[in-house]
Protein backbone atom coordinates (compact mmCIF):
# COMPACT_ATOMS: atom_id res chain seq x y z
CA UNK A 1 0.00 0.00 0.00
CA UNK A 2 3.31 2.17 0.53
CA UNK A 3 3.18 3.28 -3.41
CA UNK A 4 -0.43 3.38 -3.37
CA UNK A 5 -0.58 5.74 -1.21
CA UNK A 6 1.87 8.17 -2.43
CA UNK A 7 -0.05 8.05 -6.16
CA UNK A 8 -3.76 8.63 -4.38
CA UNK A 9 -1.88 11.40 -2.06
CA UNK A 10 0.36 13.78 -4.73
CA UNK A 11 -1.54 14.59 -7.84
CA UNK A 12 0.22 17.70 -8.56
CA UNK A 13 3.88 17.86 -8.27
CA UNK A 14 3.88 21.45 -7.18
CA UNK A 15 2.24 21.47 -4.67
CA UNK A 16 2.33 21.49 -1.09
CA UNK A 17 1.74 18.49 1.01
CA UNK A 18 1.60 17.10 4.77
CA UNK A 19 2.81 13.71 6.27
CA UNK A 20 1.17 14.04 9.46
CA UNK A 21 3.08 10.79 10.68
CA UNK A 22 6.50 10.89 9.73
CA UNK A 23 7.76 8.41 11.78
CA UNK A 24 11.26 6.87 10.21
CA UNK A 25 10.20 8.86 7.25
CA UNK A 26 9.34 6.42 4.52
CA UNK A 27 6.01 8.09 3.29
CA UNK A 28 7.90 11.58 3.52
CA UNK A 29 11.06 10.56 1.53
CA UNK A 30 8.71 8.47 -1.24
CA UNK A 31 6.38 11.82 -1.79
CA UNK A 32 9.79 14.25 -1.83
CA UNK A 33 10.92 11.93 -4.44
CA UNK A 34 7.73 12.33 -6.82
CA UNK A 35 7.67 16.13 -6.38
CA UNK A 36 9.60 18.99 -8.40
CA UNK A 37 11.64 21.98 -7.15
CA UNK A 38 8.61 24.08 -6.78
CA UNK A 39 6.38 21.41 -4.28
CA UNK A 40 6.80 21.27 -0.81
CA UNK A 41 6.31 18.79 2.21
CA UNK A 42 5.80 19.66 5.60
CA UNK A 43 5.80 16.72 8.13
CA UNK A 44 4.56 15.90 11.82
CA UNK A 45 5.69 13.47 14.85
CA UNK A 46 5.69 13.69 18.06
CA UNK A 47 8.86 11.29 18.60
CA UNK A 48 12.24 12.15 19.62
CA UNK A 49 13.44 9.40 17.29
CA UNK A 50 11.40 10.78 14.17
CA UNK A 51 13.05 14.37 14.77
CA UNK A 52 16.47 12.53 14.49
CA UNK A 53 15.76 10.98 11.76
CA UNK A 54 13.77 14.70 9.93
CA UNK A 55 17.22 16.16 10.86
CA UNK A 56 18.97 13.76 7.92
CA UNK A 57 16.73 15.17 5.33
CA UNK A 58 18.15 17.96 3.50
CA UNK A 59 15.89 18.95 0.95
CA UNK A 60 15.20 23.38 1.22
CA UNK A 61 11.48 22.09 -0.03
CA UNK A 62 11.09 20.11 3.39
CA UNK A 63 9.82 21.06 7.15
CA UNK A 64 9.50 19.01 10.09
CA UNK A 65 7.14 20.32 13.13
CA UNK A 66 7.68 17.89 16.31
CA UNK A 67 4.15 18.83 17.31
CA UNK A 68 0.59 17.04 17.34
CA UNK A 69 -1.19 16.71 14.06
CA UNK A 70 -4.23 17.80 15.59
CA UNK A 71 -2.31 21.41 15.54
CA UNK A 72 -1.88 21.26 12.09
CA UNK A 73 -4.35 24.55 11.41
CA UNK A 74 -1.77 26.09 13.29
CA UNK A 75 0.64 25.98 10.43
CA UNK A 76 -1.90 26.26 6.95
CA UNK A 77 -4.29 28.36 5.75
CA UNK A 78 -7.75 26.95 4.36
CA UNK A 79 -7.66 26.00 1.35
CA UNK A 80 -3.41 25.89 1.00
CA UNK A 81 -2.69 22.25 0.75
CA UNK A 82 -2.96 19.50 -2.47
CA UNK A 83 -2.68 15.97 0.11
CA UNK A 84 -2.72 15.84 3.61
CA UNK A 85 -1.22 11.86 4.78
CA UNK A 86 -2.14 10.18 7.86
CA UNK A 87 -0.33 6.76 8.82
CA UNK A 88 -2.31 5.98 12.21
CA UNK A 89 -0.57 4.40 14.95
CA UNK A 90 2.62 3.55 16.16
CA UNK A 91 5.91 3.01 14.19
CA UNK A 92 7.86 -0.14 14.27
CA UNK A 93 10.80 1.22 16.09
CA UNK A 94 8.38 2.43 18.88
CA UNK A 95 6.98 -1.24 19.36
CA UNK A 96 10.74 -2.22 19.04
CA UNK A 97 12.41 -0.36 21.73
CA UNK A 98 11.28 -1.86 25.28
CA UNK A 99 11.85 1.40 26.95
CA UNK A 100 8.88 3.12 25.26
CA UNK A 101 6.97 0.54 26.91
CA UNK A 102 4.49 -0.22 23.70
CA UNK A 103 5.10 -4.09 23.56
CA UNK A 104 3.95 -7.04 26.06
CA UNK A 105 6.42 -9.21 24.64
CA UNK A 106 9.71 -6.98 26.25
CA UNK A 107 10.02 -6.09 29.62
CA UNK A 108 10.27 -2.56 29.84
CA UNK A 109 8.60 0.62 31.56
CA UNK A 110 5.00 1.28 31.67
CA UNK A 111 5.22 4.45 29.09
CA UNK A 112 2.92 4.46 25.63
CA UNK A 113 3.63 7.76 24.99
CA UNK A 114 4.61 8.83 21.09
CA UNK A 115 6.73 12.09 22.65
CA UNK A 116 7.79 12.61 25.94
CA UNK A 117 6.10 15.89 25.61
CA UNK A 118 2.87 14.27 26.46
CA UNK A 119 1.86 14.35 29.78
CA UNK A 120 0.27 11.14 30.93
CA UNK A 121 1.95 8.01 31.03
CA UNK A 122 0.44 4.81 31.03
CA UNK A 123 1.86 3.75 34.20
CA UNK A 124 -1.01 6.51 35.80
CA UNK A 125 -3.70 5.37 34.62
CA UNK A 126 -2.76 1.70 35.46
CA UNK A 127 -2.36 2.98 39.07
CA UNK A 128 -5.02 6.15 39.24
CA UNK A 129 -7.70 5.40 37.00
CA UNK A 130 -10.83 4.21 38.58
CA UNK A 131 -12.40 0.96 38.23
CA UNK A 132 -15.30 2.24 36.10
CA UNK A 133 -12.84 3.85 33.85
CA UNK A 134 -10.62 1.26 33.30
CA UNK A 135 -13.54 -0.91 32.44
CA UNK A 136 -14.99 1.59 29.98
CA UNK A 137 -11.40 2.21 27.68
CA UNK A 138 -10.59 -1.57 27.89
CA UNK A 139 -14.24 -2.33 26.33
CA UNK A 140 -14.41 1.02 23.86
CA UNK A 141 -10.25 1.12 22.92
CA UNK A 142 -9.74 -2.69 23.05
CA UNK A 143 -13.03 -4.63 22.86
CA UNK A 144 -11.85 -6.63 25.51
CA UNK A 145 -14.98 -8.69 26.44
CA UNK A 146 -13.38 -9.33 29.91
CA UNK A 147 -12.85 -5.87 31.16
CA UNK A 148 -14.22 -6.16 34.36
CA UNK A 149 -12.18 -9.50 35.28
CA UNK A 150 -8.70 -7.48 34.25
CA UNK A 151 -9.71 -4.32 35.69
CA UNK A 152 -10.56 -5.85 39.00
CA UNK A 153 -7.03 -7.98 39.52
CA UNK A 154 -5.33 -3.98 38.31
CA UNK A 155 -7.23 -2.86 41.56
CA UNK A 156 -6.23 -5.34 43.82
CA UNK A 157 -2.84 -5.65 42.71
CA UNK A 158 -2.34 -2.23 42.99
CA UNK A 159 -3.10 -1.94 46.49
CA UNK A 160 -0.33 -3.69 47.65
CA UNK A 161 2.32 -2.53 45.36
CA UNK A 162 2.64 -0.03 41.79
CA UNK A 163 2.02 -1.39 38.73
CA UNK A 164 5.49 -0.09 36.68
CA UNK A 165 6.48 -2.56 34.24
CA UNK A 166 4.63 -4.14 31.02
CA UNK A 167 5.37 -7.68 31.88
CA UNK A 168 3.82 -7.03 35.70
CA UNK A 169 1.00 -5.98 33.66
CA UNK A 170 0.61 -8.40 30.85
CA UNK A 171 1.36 -11.37 33.40
CA UNK A 172 -1.77 -10.46 34.94
CA UNK A 173 -3.69 -10.18 32.65
CA UNK A 174 -2.58 -13.14 31.20
CA UNK A 175 -3.43 -15.02 34.95
CA UNK A 176 -6.81 -13.32 35.48
CA UNK A 177 -8.29 -13.91 31.68
CA UNK A 178 -10.31 -16.95 31.01
CA UNK A 179 -10.56 -17.35 27.50
CA UNK A 180 -7.93 -18.59 25.92
CA UNK A 181 -7.38 -17.05 21.93
CA UNK A 182 -4.34 -17.62 19.41
CA UNK A 183 -3.62 -13.87 20.12
CA UNK A 184 -1.48 -12.74 23.22
CA UNK A 185 -3.59 -12.17 26.47
CA UNK A 186 -2.62 -8.74 27.07
CA UNK A 187 -3.29 -7.28 22.63
CA UNK A 188 -6.16 -5.91 23.82
CA UNK A 189 -5.62 -3.86 26.82
CA UNK A 190 -2.44 -3.14 25.84
CA UNK A 191 -3.92 -1.46 22.73
CA UNK A 192 -6.66 0.10 24.93
CA UNK A 193 -3.74 1.98 27.18
CA UNK A 194 -1.97 2.91 24.39
CA UNK A 195 -5.03 4.68 22.86
CA UNK A 196 -5.90 6.54 25.92
CA UNK A 197 -2.36 7.40 26.62
CA UNK A 198 -2.18 9.09 23.41
CA UNK A 199 -6.15 10.11 23.29
CA UNK A 200 -5.55 8.37 19.87
CA UNK A 201 -8.94 9.15 18.69
CA UNK A 202 -9.73 12.19 19.54
CA UNK A 203 -6.78 13.69 17.71
CA UNK A 204 -7.76 11.53 14.60
CA UNK A 205 -11.35 13.34 14.70
CA UNK A 206 -9.83 16.91 15.17
CA UNK A 207 -7.08 16.75 12.44
CA UNK A 208 -9.72 15.14 9.80
CA UNK A 209 -11.82 17.86 10.68
CA UNK A 210 -9.51 20.81 10.28
CA UNK A 211 -8.26 18.52 7.12
CA UNK A 212 -11.28 19.50 5.68
CA UNK A 213 -10.84 23.06 5.68
CA UNK A 214 -7.41 23.16 4.95
CA UNK A 215 -7.38 21.16 1.52
CA UNK A 216 -7.54 22.60 -1.73
CA UNK A 217 -10.46 21.71 -4.70
CA UNK A 218 -9.27 18.06 -5.82
CA UNK A 219 -7.12 17.89 -2.92
CA UNK A 220 -6.50 14.26 -1.07
CA UNK A 221 -6.32 13.15 2.10
CA UNK A 222 -4.80 9.69 2.07
CA UNK A 223 -5.63 7.79 6.13
CA UNK A 224 -3.97 4.71 6.80
CA UNK A 225 -5.84 2.90 9.66
CA UNK A 226 -4.91 -0.30 11.64
CA UNK A 227 -8.00 -0.89 13.62
CA UNK A 228 -11.79 -0.86 13.20
CA UNK A 229 -12.20 2.20 15.66
CA UNK A 230 -9.84 4.52 13.55
CA UNK A 231 -11.25 3.27 10.09
CA UNK A 232 -15.15 4.37 11.55
CA UNK A 233 -14.02 7.23 12.46
CA UNK A 234 -12.81 8.45 9.06
CA UNK A 235 -16.13 7.00 7.51
CA UNK A 236 -18.09 9.03 10.17
CA UNK A 237 -16.52 12.20 9.71
CA UNK A 238 -17.10 12.21 5.72
CA UNK A 239 -20.95 11.12 6.39
CA UNK A 240 -22.00 14.08 8.50
CA UNK A 241 -20.05 16.10 5.37
CA UNK A 242 -22.58 14.33 2.77
CA UNK A 243 -20.17 12.18 1.51
CA UNK A 244 -20.10 9.95 -1.99
CA UNK A 245 -18.94 6.80 -1.82
CA UNK A 246 -16.58 5.79 -4.75
CA UNK A 247 -19.06 3.09 -6.33
CA UNK A 248 -21.81 5.17 -6.57
CA UNK A 249 -20.30 7.51 -8.97
CA UNK A 250 -21.34 5.68 -12.46
CA UNK A 251 -25.16 6.18 -11.20
CA UNK A 252 -25.19 9.61 -9.90
CA UNK A 253 -22.68 11.92 -11.85
CA UNK A 254 -25.35 14.62 -11.54
CA UNK A 255 -25.36 14.78 -7.74
CA UNK A 256 -21.40 15.08 -7.30
CA UNK A 257 -22.06 19.09 -7.46
CA UNK A 258 -24.28 18.89 -4.28
CA UNK A 259 -21.36 17.05 -2.24
CA UNK A 260 -17.93 18.18 -0.84
CA UNK A 261 -15.82 15.01 0.07
CA UNK A 262 -15.28 11.72 -1.93
CA UNK A 263 -14.57 8.96 -0.29
CA UNK A 264 -12.88 5.77 -1.83
CA UNK A 265 -13.88 2.23 -0.43
CA UNK A 266 -11.51 0.51 2.17
CA UNK A 267 -7.50 -0.38 0.25
CA UNK A 268 -6.21 -3.40 1.73
CA UNK A 269 -2.32 -5.10 1.53
CA UNK A 270 -2.04 -7.47 -1.51
CA UNK A 271 -0.66 -10.64 -0.86
CA UNK A 272 3.01 -9.81 -1.27
CA UNK A 273 2.92 -7.30 1.45
CA UNK A 274 1.44 -9.23 3.55
CA UNK A 275 3.69 -11.62 2.88
CA UNK A 276 6.34 -9.40 3.37
CA UNK A 277 5.34 -7.24 6.49
CA UNK A 278 2.82 -8.76 9.32
CA UNK A 279 2.23 -6.04 11.01
CA UNK A 280 0.34 -4.65 7.56
CA UNK A 281 -2.49 -7.22 8.07
CA UNK A 282 -4.95 -5.38 9.83
CA UNK A 283 -4.04 -2.14 7.99
CA UNK A 284 -6.93 -0.06 5.67
CA UNK A 285 -6.42 2.93 3.53
CA UNK A 286 -9.19 5.20 2.65
CA UNK A 287 -8.61 8.01 -0.06
CA UNK A 288 -10.83 11.18 0.67
CA UNK A 289 -10.90 13.54 -2.25
CA UNK A 290 -12.34 17.59 -2.20
CA UNK A 291 -14.47 17.68 -4.54
C1 LIG B 1 2.75 4.19 11.73
S1 LIG B 1 3.93 5.40 12.19
C2 LIG B 1 4.23 6.28 10.71
C3 LIG B 1 5.22 5.61 9.80
C4 LIG B 1 5.61 6.48 8.62
N1 LIG B 1 4.51 6.64 7.69
C5 LIG B 1 6.82 5.95 7.92
O1 LIG B 1 6.77 5.80 6.67
O2 LIG B 1 7.84 5.71 8.56
C6 LIG B 1 2.97 6.53 13.11
C7 LIG B 1 3.73 7.72 13.67
O3 LIG B 1 2.78 8.70 14.02
C8 LIG B 1 3.19 9.38 15.18
N2 LIG B 1 2.00 9.94 15.79
C9 LIG B 1 0.93 9.29 16.27
N3 LIG B 1 0.00 10.15 16.71
C10 LIG B 1 0.49 11.39 16.50
C11 LIG B 1 -0.02 12.70 16.72
N4 LIG B 1 -1.21 12.90 17.27
N5 LIG B 1 0.74 13.74 16.35
C12 LIG B 1 1.96 13.56 15.79
N6 LIG B 1 2.49 12.34 15.54
C13 LIG B 1 1.75 11.26 15.89
C14 LIG B 1 3.87 8.30 16.01
O4 LIG B 1 4.80 8.89 16.90
C15 LIG B 1 4.55 7.45 14.92
O5 LIG B 1 5.87 7.84 14.72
Amino acid sequence: MFQEALDSLVNDVDGKYVDCTFGQGGHSRGILSLLSTKGALASFDLDELAEIEAKKIKNPNFTFHKTNFKNIADHFNDNELDGILIDCGVSSPQIDEPKRGFSFMKDGPLDMRFGEQLQMSCESIVNNYPYEELVRIFKEYGEEIESKRIAREIIAKREQDRIVSTKQLSSLIENVKKIKTKKNPATKVFQALRIEVNQELDNLKICLDNAKRLLKKNGKLVVISFHSLEDRIVKNSFKMEHYLHEKDLPLINEKVQKKEFLVSSVITPDECELASNVRSRSAKMRVVTKL
